[in-house]
């Protein structure tokens, strides 16, 4: 029996893909800033946000990545840099210019960012910018330097009101929002995956399509990136020939996965249904389901279709739509 992955790097949550799938929109948004600066229009900040998993830091590497000579990147993890002073030592530093960590007055660190910047051009990200203690370190920069673009990262929709109203004012941002990948998104992107990272023909269609609802349930494609992991884990530890959804299955229960998640109990009861039984019509569904014990009225349950269908996990046919199908 062969081994079942062929690379396990590209499973990391650091990696970066060199193909990035359903951001078309957003990314073309961030190139849409580069290209002002480039053509010394005034170029928007923005402000990205979206939840857990959904592409951000991807995207702003990947756009960074592109850059060019002829802007300059800056990328700093506030989780990792917390302080003025650390995200100033830090920009300085990938600029050539390391500082001693104590003894230096921040002021002669933006002093230096400023000489080293005036009148280039410069891409910086501040990701996970909710973790940083504040925004002072960004009024010399936004005050002395024109041709700076600046993008602030986070998944904390609320952290726009805890910025300073004087930095506030001159950021001028932009928002540009990541919303909750579909269903189908999540496969996509999930099968792309599986077809770098492992052995071609070894997971069966039911398993991946088992770790792509816990990951669209999840709304976290790393939920989908460590489930691949496991259950391949798990399948080559058993030598099997193919990872199958019994696999997945063990993958899930040993993994602690997100509480809060995206379909509820009688949702993803429907999900299964279908799952089992390919096609239905709506009747036969509401039948099963509550045969399975569940205890709602027509409406709710029609309320639980509209959301399947919203969420890209259902297909409702029919010029009356009364015949049900998983997607
Ligand atoms: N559209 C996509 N195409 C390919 N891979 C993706 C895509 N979206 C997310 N991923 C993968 O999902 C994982 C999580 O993405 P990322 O780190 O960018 O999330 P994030 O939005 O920055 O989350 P957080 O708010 O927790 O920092 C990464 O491994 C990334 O490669
Ligand atoms: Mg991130």
């Amino acid at each position: 029996v062969k081994a079942l992955i062929k690379n396990e790097e590209i499973l990391d949550p650091n990696f970066l893909p060199s193909k990035i799938l359903h951001r078309e929109k957003e990314l073309r948004e961030m190139e849409r800033c580069i290209r002002d600066l480039i053509e010394e229009r005034r170029a928007n900040n923005l402000f990205i946000f979206g939840r857990s998993g959904v592409g951000k830091t991807t995207c702003v590497k990947f756009i960074m990545q592109r850059l060019g000579g002829e802007v300059i990147p800056i990328y700093v993890n506030c989780w990792e840099h917390r302080t003025p002073h650390g995200i100033l030592l830090e920009i300085a530093k990938q600029l050539g210019k390391v500082f001693p960590s104590k003894g230096v007055r921040s002021e002669d660190i933006s002093e230096e960012i400023i000489s080293q910047l005036f009148e280039r051009k410069a891409l910086m990200a501040f990701d996970e910018i909710d973790k940083a203690e504040t925004l002072d370190f960004l009024y010399p920069i936004l005050h002395n330097l024109r041709t700076t673009c600046i993008f602030l990262i986070t998944n904390q929709k609320d952290a726009l009101l805890r910025i300073d109203e004087r930095i506030l004012s001159r950021l001028m941002l932009q928002k540009l929002e990541f919303k909750d990948y579909n269903y189908g998104e999540v496969l996509d992107i999930l099968r792309e995956r599986v077809r770098l990272a492992l052995v071609p023909n070894s997971m069966d269609e039911n398993a991946l399509e088992k770790i792509a609802i816990e990951t669209f349930k999840a709304c976290d494609i790393r939920v989908g990136l460590l489930l691949i992991l496991n259950s391949a884990r798990i399948a080559e530890g058993e030598l099997a020939p193919r990872i199958t959804e019994q696999h997945v299955l063990r993958a899930i229960e040993r993994s602690s996965l997100k509480k809060e998640v995206k379909l509820s109990k009688y949702e993803e009861m429907i999900y299964q249904i279908l799952k089992e039984h390919g096609e239905l019509r709506v009747k036969e569904l509401f039948h099963k389901f509550c045969e399975r014990g569940a205890d709602v009225c027509d409406r709710s349950f029609r309320n639980y279709l509209r959301n399947l269908e919203k969420y890209g996990v259902i297909e409702i046919l029919g010029k009356k739509r009364r015949i049900v199908r998983l997607r």
